[in-house]
């Protein structure tokens, strides 16, 4: 079955069109990032953000489907990001599917966005990956670490106090006028630095419970910088990035293992946009594959907001649903992750 998938809760608009069933394949993808327009003010703006879905998504949905040689009449599903998100980005994305929906009298199933990116791995690992598995999610909005006893049965390990992993690397890396977004430019400048120079202190809840929390590393890189007098370029300023990078990411993989002891998986997931970064990739792979667990990390393109894992986890949604009763074009936007968590 063809399925298209519409993907704006946040800063990317993105359409893509997918086969699956006996054929699995990507028939054609698009991402329209907004980074250009966010740059100058150092983070996304939600007001700018729900505007260019809006400029965009209509022609980004045409793109994709004339390139695939297809029209609406011939697809099956349409699968659309329901949340969490923006909530205006969220909405513009959500009605532009209804109206798809209504005018063409195809079904309408809503995503979970990080249940979307804990399927991501599958788009190219698919019957690898075996449950029960513990992904985590660590993006710009998300840091969580969620147990999956079956693909739709999802409990929540682990989450962030405070702010998430990416953003903390965003808001350093804005500190340091280093640019945006800052997780790619702080994963560059790694190898340039001591990664042991500098000591950052692993959080730990003074409650006893196993949160995340990155607020403090925040807290810590701009008072390393400040307390040293450090200026770009300098030796310093390399080291103070590479300890920064080394213990951020040291610090999700003890909280995998933790997980990991908690759950014994037989698979681990480690996706959202940080899940591109070359130090945390290779540390899940050599500290975690050693003990013997299968680490699965989504190929590049998928670790970042896109709309192939809306539309993969739509036909999965789909196949637990295939007499079509669950379509229900009155389905709203949420803002707010469905999985109790804090942010
Ligand atoms: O999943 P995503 O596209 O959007 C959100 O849901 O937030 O993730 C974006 C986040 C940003 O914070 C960005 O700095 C971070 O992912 N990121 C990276 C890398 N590439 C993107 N962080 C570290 N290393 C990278 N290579
Ligand atoms: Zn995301």
């Amino acid at each position: 079955m063809l399925i298209l998938g519409i993907e704006s809760s946040c800063d990317e608009t993105a359409v893509a069109l997918i086969e699956r069933g006996e054929n699995n394949r990507i028939i054609c993808e698009k991402v329209k990032s907004q980074i250009p327009l966010h740059k100058k003010y150092g983070g996304v703006v939600p007001e700018i953000a729900s505007r260019s879905h809006y400029e965009t998504i209509d022609k980004l949905t045409k793109e994709v489907l004339s390139e695939s040689e297809t029209d609406i009449s011939l697809i099956d599903l349409i699968a659309v990001t329901q949340g969490p998100g923006l909530i205006g980005s969220l909405l513009i994305g959500l009605s532009f599917a209804k109206g798809l929906s209504y005018s063409s009298g195809k079904p309408l199933i809503g995503i979970d966005h990080i249940q979307a990116h804990i399927e991501s791995p599958f788009i190219t690992y698919g019957e690898k990956i075996n449950y029960p598995l513990i992904a985590l999610v660590v993006s710009g909005g998300h840091t969580s670490i969620f147990h999956q006893r079956s693909k739709f049965e999802t409990e929540v390990f682990t989450t962030t106090r405070d702010d998430a992993a990416g953003e903390v690397m965003d808001k350093v890396a804005k500190f340091l006028d280093l640019g945006y977004p800052g997780g790619p430019i702080l994963d560059k400048l790694y190898p340039e630095g001591d990664n042991s120079r500098f000591k950052f202190t692993i959080p730990r809840m003074s409650d006893g419970s196993g949160d995340f929390s990155f607020s403090g590393y925040k807290t810590a890189a701009l008072r390393v910088f400040e307390k040293h007098n450090i200026k770009s370029g300098d030796v310093d300023f390399n080291d103070l990035i590479s300890s920064f990078m080394n213990s951020m990411t040291d610090y999700l993989i003890l909280k995998l293992k933790e997980g990991i002891k908690e759950f014994d998986p037989k698979s681990i997931i480690i996706a959202g946009g940080v899940s591109r970064n070359s130090l945390l990739r290779q540390k899940a792979l050599a500290e975690l594959e050693k003990e013997g667990r299968k680490v699965f990390l989504p190929e590049g393109e998928y670790c970042t907001d896109n709309a192939t894992m809306i539309a993969w986890l739509g036909y999965e949604k789909f196949k637990q649903f295939p007499k079509g009763n669950y379509f229900d074009r009155s389905i709203n936007s949420y803002s707010r992750s469905k999985f109790n968590l804090k942010s």
